[in-house]
């Protein structure tokens, strides 16, 4: 072969020319041997044993091993002695079986290796800052700097089947069951979901401005209007907002609505989603999945977002008397609650002074650890609480409760049936205690461990893996409809202001909010919010009522919204939908602890994109074509 070649850095680089890939890196087995191939691949390693030069080629498929030999062809191993680490190369040669003593069990391609006869440099590289071939991982910084050599990482490549299988699983199914896939704009106004707004400046409208969407909430809601059913999307929400491991600022949502739905029917559509999607990764999801309300979900775990992985909390103030209580300075009318954390064993002093950090005693909860204490002073209560609290002995018991020797100035919300704001301070005191202590503990317990099992089970290969203690899917109703906020003193929606209230409900909206059901719901899974949703008001003179409630005039109503409750008036379906967080999905089922790892190019906790250096400044000719005038630093 005449290969034309130029100059480039130290090495002499060949062109493609004609060669076609046969075979990818993953691809080849015993079964191949004596096969002529053509393979194509970055160099994951190199080994110069002088007249046998070896390198392994990677793809996304795997990685096959060549091997040059020099008395076979001298030029071909002389190209391999310039080849380095992550140099892309073409090799031509022939498949032979390993001798026995060199195979490699570990590798899927473990049996065979390709001699090559004929090797072109396709391409050089510098040397990376870190090689996608080691096992350690390098600091995220440089990994989100060099993304595209991070995402050429093995589990990297690993987390994004994951991500596509799952949406293509999803879209499948909606597909199947009549849901049509309808693209909203991204450059559109402000709808609220609790975040600031990214903005785009209008450069022909001076002084107006696009929002970029939240999500695409009254889009939807006005696709149903349309009279188009069922609607989904696989969409790209933005939110300016404080971020965290589980937050971006764009992100991306399995976002649908139907018209005429039961909550129910919402609820099977995306149970039937999300078993599909888990399906396609080789687990196996049950469903229906459990359901509680929001007041059960915060007596019995003192969060809206419960891990079922873990014990829940226990009611322990039977185990108390009167005295008992005074004599603890625990106050008598709010909630003592257990919670248990298995296997933790007993703790040192130090040990559980080390936890203090741990517990929030802002909303006037305070905590006893130390049973052993509180059965020397009341061996009955102690008692008591270990057999209401159930478990072994080894586990971690600690209760929490009302401290009477605080005073907090809550508003007392307190309305009939519902939980009142200091009961709910001192569950979410308890819920989040038993979260931490919970990861704290991991070693010792083991519960999370269960679910990384079934993540990296050889069983997902065959679509086997039995999912059902791993995953704990949850379904959380009956939201209240409104919260108070302590800042603007107003009731603020709990989810948005086009959540419908119970029907039975509706009459309290003014004279009792905190009474007010919402019809709005949750589902979360081992601990993490997964989506959200809620039947809708479908009635314009409702939404302009629930608008008024929170504090909007209607001239401030019509400026933000006026559109959407023209839209309203003109036959309007009940409807309700939900959004999933694609992304929080995708997460759990690569067994990730952050939403970067899988998201191609995400953003730093400070909303830096590390690769593209982005946001940057822009040219002050940019400024002032979109009409705005820079203010001095
Ligand atoms: P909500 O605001 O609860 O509801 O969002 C729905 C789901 O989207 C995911 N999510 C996020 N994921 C990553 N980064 C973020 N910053 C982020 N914010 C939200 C979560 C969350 O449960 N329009 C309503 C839905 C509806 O009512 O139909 C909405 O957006 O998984």
């Amino acid at each position: 072969m005449t290969a034309l070649v130029y100059n480039r850095c130290t090495v002499t680089l060949d062109f493609l020319g004609s060669l076609q890939r046969t075979h990818t890196c993953g691809e080849l087995r015993a079964s191949d041997a004596g096969k002529s191939v053509v393979i194509l691949g970055w160099v994951n390693r190199r080994r110069d044993h002088g007249n046998l030069i070896f390198l392994d080629l990677r793809d996304r498929y795997g990685i096959s091993q060549v091997v040059l030999d020099k008395d076979l062809g001298v030029e071909a191993h002389a190209k391999a002695e310039q080849a380095r680490s992550e140099y892309v190369i073409a090799a031509v040669g022939k498949v032979r079986l390993r001798d026995a003593s060199v195979i490699n069990p570990k590798m899927e391609t473990g049996e065979i290796e390709i001699v090559a006869d004929e090797l072109r440099i396709l391409n050089d590289a510098k040397v990376p800052p870190f090689s996608p071939a080691e096992d350690a991982i390098a600091n995220e910084e440089v990994r989100l700097k060099y993304r595209y050599l991070d995402l050429r990482r093995p589990e990297m490549q690993h987390n994004f089947l994951v991500r596509h299988k799952v949406a293509l699983a999803v879209r499948q199914y909606l597909s199947g069951q009549g849901f049509y896939e309808i693209e909203t704009p991204f450059m559109t106004r402000s709808t609220p979901e609790g975040a600031r707004d990214y903005l785009v400046p209008s450069r022909v409208h001076p002084g107006n401005f696009y929002a970029l969407p939240q999500s695409p909430q009254l889009f939807k809601q006005i696709l149903m209007v349309s009279g188009m059913d069922r609607y989904f999307q696989i969409a790209r929400c933005f939110r300016d907002e404080d971020l965290r491991a589980d937050r971006q600022p764009e992100f991306t949502q399995i976002d649908l609505e139907m018209t005429f739905p039961q909550q129910e029917t919402i609820f099977r559509v995306v149970e039937g989603f999300l078993s599909e999607a888990f399906k396609a990764v080789g687990i196996h999801l049950p469903t229906p999945f459990p359901q509680i309300t929001y007041d059960e979900a915060m007596r019995n775990y003192g969060i809206d977002k419960p891990d079922l992985r873990l014990p829940g909390l226990t009611d322990v103030k039977a185990a108390f008397t009167e005295e008992n209580l005074a004599a603890l300075q625990i106050d008598p009318n709010l909630p003592v609650v257990a919670l248990r954390i298995p296997k933790v064993g007993e703790l040192s002093r130090k040990e559980r002074d080390d936890n203090k950090p741990l517990f929030d005693s802002r909303k006037g909860a305070k905590y006893i650890d130390d049973l052993k204490r509180l059965e020397k002073g009341f061996p009955e209560a102690a008692a008591k609480v270990r057999e209401l609290a159930g478990g072994e002995t080894d586990d971690l018991l600690v209760i929490v409760a009302g401290d009477a020797a605080v005073h907090i100035h809550a508003s007392d919300t307190k309305s009939e049936g519902r939980l009142s704001e200091r009961e709910i301070a001192i569950y979410s005191t308890a819920g989040n205690f038993r979260v931490e202590l919970a990861k704290k503990y991991a070693d010792r317990h083991g519960i999370f461990a269960v679910t990384d099992a079934v993540v990296n089970s050889p069983e997902r290969e065959t679509g086997l893996a039995d999912g059902s203690q791993a995953f704990r899917p949850i379904w959380v109703t009956d939201f209240p409809m409104f919260e108070f906020d302590e800042e603007t003193k107003k009731w603020m929606p709990s989810h948005h202001p086009f959540t419908s209230p119970h029907e039975e409900d509706m009459d309290r909206l003014v004279s009792d909010p905190a009474s007010v059901r919402a019809r709005y719901y949750d589902v979360a899974m081992n601990g993490l919010e997964l989506g959200s949703g809620s039947i809708r008001i479908h009635r314009q003179d409702v939404q302009a009522e629930i608008f008024r409630s929170i504090g909007m005039t209607d001239e401030e109503a019509k400026a933000r919204f006026g559109f959407f409750l023209e839209a309203l008036q003109y036959g309007t379906p009940p409807h309700g939908g939900i959004a999933l967080g694609l992304d929080r999905i995708v997460m759990i089922l690569a067994g990730a602890s952050s939403l970067r790892e899988v998201i191609a190019f995400p953003k730093t906790a400070k909303a830096i994109d590390l690769m593209v250096d982005a946001p940057t400044p822009v040219s002050e000719q940019q400024l002032r074509e979109l009409h705005i005038r820079p203010t001095k630093q």
